[in-house]
């Protein structure tokens, strides 16, 4: 019998939005208000860390929870450009993404790295959204699952817990393509991933949150939601406008 999750609907704005972009999170924040049956999932938007107090603030009194999208993995120090998770934490964040294939693939991220920036997410006191992922070669090569087990292997704390942390299935070639997994496949690897969460974290595994990303829209929301051990979503373009977004959270009215 599968663990009662409860969803969690991310977004995740990349490197996109300035002060005015507020106006979403305030117009987000007043749908789910209004909303006359609340939807069951929590609900993040990851905006650039120069946006995090600000939208912290469009946010204040709201269900609509902040977070980063990187950080490093010190506390503080020479690091010119960088950010610490205890800076997010101070900004307003309570979750920070790390290891998402676009950080893996500009910033040579590699699973150490990631793993040191989850630990340091945790000593912060956020929770960290973990993002793993097959690209469209291994996909071909038939190593999806390998990928994805090593990736969670070489990621993960040891020390990680289902309030501490979530994963995110992110497909490379999904992401932004407009193209996704079928059910069938996403319940494959999301099947894979909780049957390794569990054999290294017990029952502390049975609870993490697994979201899919890549591609999500309010068109397909509903499908992909339904899949076994999908969790909830971690969503790029679809979440910068709350209409869209809200489109997706709609999933789980
Ligand atoms: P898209 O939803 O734009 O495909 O992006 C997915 C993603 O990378 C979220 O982290």
């Amino acid at each position: 019998m599968a663990a009662r999750v409860k969803a969690l609907v991310a977004g995740n704005w990349k490197m996109n939005g300035v002060k005015a972009s507020k106006k979403e999170v305030a117009a987000l924040a007043r749908k789910l208000a209004a909303a006359k049956k609340k939807p069951a999932c929590d609900v993040l938007v990851c905006p650039p860390a120069t946006l995090i107090s600000t939208l912290k603030e469009a946010a204040k009194g709201t269900k609509v929870a902040i977070g980063g999208q990187d950080c490093h993995a010190k506390e503080s120090g020479a690091h010119t450009g960088d950010i610490a998770a205890e800076m997010l934490k101070d900004a307003g964040a309570a979750y920070v993404i790390v290891g998402h294939s676009e950080r893996r693939a500009d910033h040579g991220e590699t699973d150490a790295v990631v793993k040191a920036k989850a630990e340091a997410a945790h000593r912060a006191g956020l929770t960290a959204i973990v993002c793993v992922g097959e690209t469209e070669a291994e996909r071909d090569a038939g190593q999806t699952l390998k990928v994805i087990k090593g990736q969670l292997k070489g990621s993960l704390p040891d020390g990680a817990s289902a309030r501490t942390t979530v994963i995110a299935y992110e497909p490379v070639w999904a992401i932004g393509t407009g193209r996704t997994p079928t059910p069938d496949d996403v319940a494959k690897v999301h099947g894979a991933i909780r049957k390794a969460l569990e054999a290294r974290f017990g029952g502390e595994g049975a609870k993490m949150r697994i979201l899919y990303g890549g591609s999500v829209k309010p068109s397909n929301a509903a499908e992909l939601m339904s899949v076994p051990n999908v969790n909830g979503a971690l969503v790029g373009g679809a979440s910068l406008k709350a209409e869209d977004f809200w489109g997706i959270i709609s999933a789980y009215l």
